[in-house]
């Protein structure tokens, strides 16, 4: 039986709220507050909860007006219930259970790594689940983004294991902080992509951390120092654009090729056949381009999400909400609260 569900996602700085029904997306609207935080250099825990008490509700009525749909319509209401910004998570989830309780509908709390899996399986044609997603399971997905770089293995549907995962600072993050030290702005990953596109990914030798490590996680933050040194030691190339853009591209190799490598060794080893990445570095050209070349060469099947589901979004949240109410997993209690730290297993 089809279900509508209403999905709102507010775990970091996108609120957003989307309509799902059997498997389509009706409607799935995002706002971004990256302006707002940009004059920081980085999220502002504060600021973003605030803003997402302000945006929440008349991005939650568009998602609705867009969708044809009305509240009483509803089957069931889902919220990202972590991991994220605390007082962020609060806003979207509280949100999510007071529309639950007032049409005595059964509230989902979901894992917005756990959503990420999906957004590569939604098609753009028609903005729905691929009917033929689980054909392609068991899969290796990677996940990248400001906060979070994981490594997970998709056994079967609502099954995985997480196979690595950052163990400092985030492949975005080193995006983002190489970016700030070579004076670009906040988020500086969208232009570090830009620029490297010009530049020679070769010109300049960076380290690769944990490359040829025998595990399955990632290390950026000591690739961020090595930049930092550099740039001290050589503070005139920031003034000549081609070496600008030579550094992008010569940054971008490097977390490309170990984000990449790894991502293969882990397929392989695992006997796998298809491999799927999502989280806004996806958007990044080297990285799709790179991990294209890698899983044609290694005859693997290779999903990345279309670049507007890369990014935080309720429609992901909603796809696996239906997923979940479909195989009637036991729906938590409606006082449930938020799990800023929740790690995938
Ligand atoms: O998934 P996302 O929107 O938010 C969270 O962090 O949860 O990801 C944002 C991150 C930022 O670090 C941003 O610099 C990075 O994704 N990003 C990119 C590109 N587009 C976004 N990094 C490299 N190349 C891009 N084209
Ligand atoms: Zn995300």
């Amino acid at each position: 039986m089809p279900m509508t569900v209403l999905a709102l996602e507010t775990s970091c700085d996108e609120t957003s709220a989307a309509v799902v029904r059997d498997g389509k997306i009706l409607s799935n609207v995002v706002t971004s507050q990256i302006a707002l935080h940009a004059e920081y250099g980085g999220v502002v825990p504060e600021l973003a909860a605030r803003e997402h008490l302000k945006n929440l509700l008349p991005v939650a009525q568009s998602a609705l007006r867009q969708a044809g749909v009305a509240g009483t319509q509803l089957d069931a209401v889902a919220a990202t219930q972590g991991p994220g910004l605390p007082n962020a998570l609060l806003v979207g989830l509280k949100a999510a259970q007071a529309v639950a309780f007032a049409l005595n509908r059964p509230f989902i709390g979901i894992n917005h790594h756990e959503a990420h899996l999906y957004s590569p399986w939604i098609e753009s044609v028609g903005g729905a689940l691929a009917a033929d997603f689980s054909k392609f399971l068991p899969n290796v997905s990677l996940i990248v983004s400001g906060g979070h770089t994981l490594l997970v293995l998709v056994k079967s549907e609502l099954n995985h294991r997480v196979l690595g995962g950052t163990i400092d600072d985030a492949a975005g993050e080193c995006f983002d902080k190489t970016g700030k030290l070579i004076g670009l702005p906040y988020p500086a990953g969208p232009e570090m992509d830009r620029l490297a596109e010009q530049g020679n990914p070769a010109a300049f030798a960076f380290p690769r951390p944990l490359l040829n490590e025998a595990n399955d996680d990632f290390s950026f933050s000591g690739l961020k120092t090595s930049v930092r040194y550099f740039l001290r030691d050589h503070p005139a190339l920031l003034t000549d654009r081609q070496k600008v853009c030579d550094l992008c591209a010569s940054v971008q190799a490097a977390i490309t090729e170990v984000l990449v490598k790894k991502t293969m060794r882990a397929a392989q080893r695992e006997h796998i056949r298809c491999v799927t990445a999502s989280g806004g570095v996806t958007c990044n050209r080297a990285l799709r381009h790179e991990l294209e070349r890698a899983c044609q060469k290694n005859g693997l099947t290779l999903r990345l999400a279309e670049k507007s589901l890369c990014t935080d979004n309720a429609a992901m949240i909603g796809i696996l909400a239906e997923r979940k109410l479909l195989v009637q997993i036991p729906l938590p209690s409606l006082d449930e609260e938020i799990k800023p730290g929740w790690v995938l297993a």
